[in-house]
């Protein structure tokens, strides 16, 4: 039995560094097709958020494992006719292999995990998302060949996304800047989560990897090697996107702000992109951008999860 079977992934942080260097491993060994493990599993999508690449990259995983997929969208079960998730919980754990959840609030997974045994898997909440960055991790793993010692600058709002990479650069042994307005930082909680892990993985002989927030764009992109961004508001926040453009213009991904960066800074977005907003159409589309590889690796960082969760071989 591997160390993952059977567990949750609600936060990045419930993953060891070892533990995040296997998943990248398998899945590197999946996407070239060194291993072929089947699984004859049901996994659960119940997503209360918009999706496609999630959605669509966890359902082709399972498949592709030799699985099965159930869509349960919240609108034709009875959890927005009022049934508490408690109870929802402890039926579905009693059909399903694993559940994967995308929701608001983050407490929501936390009922699910207290009620079932099976796998619960965040597949975004407005705290974290953590299948994400295993898929981010991949992708600058096969762009540079390492993760230690490489620095991510994340610019823009300081949302779930930024949280789990706050979490899993500390984890690998990675720097890691954000550059938000005042106003819009990551949560402080994270952060200093952040911190303890980069401190603890510091030795007398190495000191502990970066972890800096500032509002300063040009601070924040100094020589780094990757550059990451995410839309200025996320799915619920529509209605504040307008007034937030002047706020975040000075954090756009452009070319004048990536010539700050690395001579060979890679950009990374997790999509969907707007462009001439968080990230101009000439980055994304240029030498530079990795986005298209970031979006297909989150099938194959996904189907090690699965593999992992589910103990398949
Ligand atoms: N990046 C991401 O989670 O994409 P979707 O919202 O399309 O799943």
């Amino acid at each position: 039995m591997n160390a993952l079977q059977g567990r949750d992934l609600l936060s990045l942080a419930d993953l060891s560094a070892q533990e995040i260097q296997d998943l990248l491993q398998l899945a590197a060994d999946l996407k070239a097709g060194k291993v072929k493990p089947r699984c004859d599993k049901v996994l659960g999508l119940l997503f209360n958020k918009a999706s496609t690449r999630t959605r669509v990259s966890f359902t082709v995983a399972m498949y592709q494992l030799g699985g099965q997929v159930i869509d349960l969208n919240p609108n034709v079960t009875q959890i927005n006719r009022g049934e508490p998730l408690a109870d929802t919980a402890r039926v579905l754990n009693r059909y399903l292999d694993i559940l994967a959840i995308r929701t608001f609030e983050q407490q929501e997974l936390q009922t699910f995990a207290d009620y079932c045994d099976i796998p619960i898997v965040n597949a975004l909440s407005d705290r974290e998302h953590p299948c994400q960055i295993l898929a981010d991790l991949l992708t600058i793993q096969e762009c540079f060949g390492t993760l230690a010692g490489l620095t991510l600058t994340y610019l823009g709002d300081g949302n779930n996304v930024a949280h789990s990479l706050l979490l899993g650069c500390a984890l690998v042994g990675m720097n890691i800047r954000i550059g938000c307005p005042g106003g819009y930082l990551p949560d402080g909680e994270i952060v200093a989560q952040a911190q303890a892990i980069a401190n603890s993985r510091a030795t007398t002989q190495q000191p502990p990897t970066e972890v800096l927030v500032t509002e300063d764009p040009k601070e924040a992109v100094a020589g780094v090697q990757i550059l990451y961004t995410d839309v200025w508001a996320s799915m619920g926040q529509e209605s504040l996107a307008d007034s937030r453009i002047p706020i975040f213009q000075p954090y756009q991904i452009n070319d004048q702000l990536l010539s700050f960066a690395d001579s060979h800074a890679i950009v990374l977005h997790c999509l969907p992109a707007h462009r001439e907003e968080e990230i101009t159409d000439a980055v994304i589309e240029g030498v530079r951008s990795r986005v298209w590889d970031q979006a297909e690796n989150r099938m194959h960082a996904q189907k090690a999860l699965l593999v992992s969760l589910l103990g398949a071989d």
